[in-house]
């Protein structure tokens, strides 16, 4: 075994191997939803072509590129302070590259040069396969470039070139929105809803279970409405898929609860390869918000969809996204979404405050509401759920559940930690024979709000 002196000694040989080889490095921070997760491993394979190899460190870089996210103001001024910090970096190195990718650079496009004169470059979603040649023109003529156009179809190339580095991964499925929810940005940074061939996606998920991946999702912003102009509907995709040879478990996000179709629903009892779990935003418990949102269902109209979709799988977990303080929201209508969400009891929800995005329609809406009556709904809101989120979890101590192993533990290093088909994480010590990327039987212990502990039994118990 390497000695930590020699290990250091491979690790700087290494590296001059890597530099007289003229490896560049990498700096990338990922902001948002598993889209910009998956962009940015896409963002990742085209550098790697062009011999950019990644650190954790903005000091070492050559290249720093922030992917943004602007869903709620909050996330787009963290952008603005995370590239700040990057500064004095350019100051001190000239020759850095500074981009910003993602929803905030669709949305702000040339803006952004303006408001940071240290920034090379501006590229959205749209444009990810023509970073190598938009870094070439940067680093010969010192250009500083935008890159925001939207094309109306898929360029394949964009796709495929993911790596996985462990036992789960992404597909993006189709890319943009149309349902122009009217609070949402998403249409307007993501662009116009369009799906990838079976085919390809098929090719893409069979490379990774290739390199090991056991878990893939798909993801969509509106997967139920998946196969317009394509070959088939997304019940036929996940069929497809569960049918790779190698893989485990088939996840999905995001369904929309409009376009949910009784097929889908059924399949879960047919294909025992997809995960217990669908996340199904619901937004709001009053009929006015969701129309004035422009959702497409009633609170009871959702109520009825998952109460079925609970009576056939007792074991599927829900869980939902909702947003307070919506233009208008009463105190009244707040309290619909309240008796909503104690009524459905999920397993967990993400809650937001109402954010006034530009473009959008509810931004003009009359009643914009203060900060304080936002705020006090959504901590009402969330301190609601934590009990309903502990409630279920104690419901499965003493239950056998099979855990995919993703690592050690984030608060306890002595610790395995993995996720549930329902996709609850369990952490549980371990015996190591397998680590990441197994699947092991574990006894729930104790519950909390956001996890569970385990133990691994005995042999034989
Ligand atoms: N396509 C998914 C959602 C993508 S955005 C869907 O339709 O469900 C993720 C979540 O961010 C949304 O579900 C919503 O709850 C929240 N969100 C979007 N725009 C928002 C805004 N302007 N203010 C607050 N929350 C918002
Ligand atoms: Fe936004 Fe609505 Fe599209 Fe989801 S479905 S991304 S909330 S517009
Ligand atoms: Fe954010 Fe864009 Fe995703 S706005 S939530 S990164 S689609």
């Amino acid at each position: 075994m390497d000695s930590p002196a020699s290990l250091k000694w491979k690790r700087d040989l290494l590296e001059m191997e890597q530099i007289k080889e003229g490896v560049k490095r990498v700096f990338l921070e990922t902001f948002g939803c598993q889209m910009n997760d998956n962009d940015s491993e896409r963002i990742l394979g085209f550098l790697k072509n062009i011999s950019y190899i990644r650190t954790s460190e903005p000091s070492d870089a050559d290249l720093i590129i922030l992917n943004t996210c602007s869903v709620r103001d909050k996330a787009e001024q963290k952008v603005y302070s995370a590239l700040g910090r990057f500064r004095e970096l350019k100051e001190e190195r000239p020759g850095l590259i500074v981009g910003v990718a993602g929803c905030v650079a669709q949305q702000e496009g040339q803006k952004l040069l303006k408001r940071a004169p240290y920034l090379d470059l501006v590229f959205g979603p749209h444009n990810i396969h023509k970073l190598p040649d938009l870094i070439g023109e940067i680093s010969e003529k010192r250009a500083r470039l935008v890159a925001v156009e939207q094309s109306a179809s898929i360029n394949e190339n964009e796709y495929g070139l993911v790596s996985a580095s462990g036992e789960k991964a992404y597909v993006s499925i189709m890319r943009g929105c149309d349902n122009f929810c009217s609070y949402c940005i998403v249409p307007y940074t993501r662009g116009r809803e369009v799906s990838r061939e079976s085919a390809d996606i098929l090719d893409e998920v069979t490379r990774l279970v290739e390199s090991g991946v056991q878990e893939v999702t798909l993801l969509g912003q509106n997967v139920n409405s998946y196969g317009a102009g394509a070959d088939v509907s997304f019940p036929e995709l996940l069929r497809l898929v569960a049918g790779v040879d190698g893989i485990k478990r088939v996840r999905f996000v995001t369904s929309h609860p409009k376009d949910i179709s009784e097929e889908l629903i059924y399949l879960f009892g047919e294909e025992l390869k997809l995960a217990r779990h669908m996340h199904l935003p619901v937004q709001s418990g009053s009929d006015r918000v969701l129309k004035e949102m422009g959702r497409g269902y009633t609170a009871s109209e959702y109520a009825t969809k998952v109460q079925l979709i609970k009576r056939l799988y007792p074991d599927m977990a829900i869980t939902t996204d909702i947003i307070v303080g919506f233009p208008g929201e009463t105190e009244a209508e707040f309290e619909e979404t309240m008796a909503l969400l104690m009524a459905l009891r999920f397993e967990n929800v993400f809650s937001f405050m109402y954010s006034p995005r530009p473009l959008t329609r509810a931004a003009s809406f009359v009643g914009q509401l203060p900060l304080d009556v936002r705020s006090e709904r959504l901590q009402r809101l969330q301190d609601a759920q934590r009990e309903i989120s502990l409630a279920r979890n104690l419901e499965l101590v003493g239950r056998r559940v099979e855990v995919l192993v993703e690592g050690t533990s984030k608060s306890d290093g002595s610790r395995f930690s993995g996720r549930t088909s329902c996709n609850r994480i369990v952490n549980f010590p371990y015996d190591g024979i397998n680590g990441p990327g197994a699947f092991v039987e574990v006894v729930v212990t104790e519950a909390y709000p956001n996890s569970l502990r385990g133990e691994v039994p005995q042999q034989g118990k």
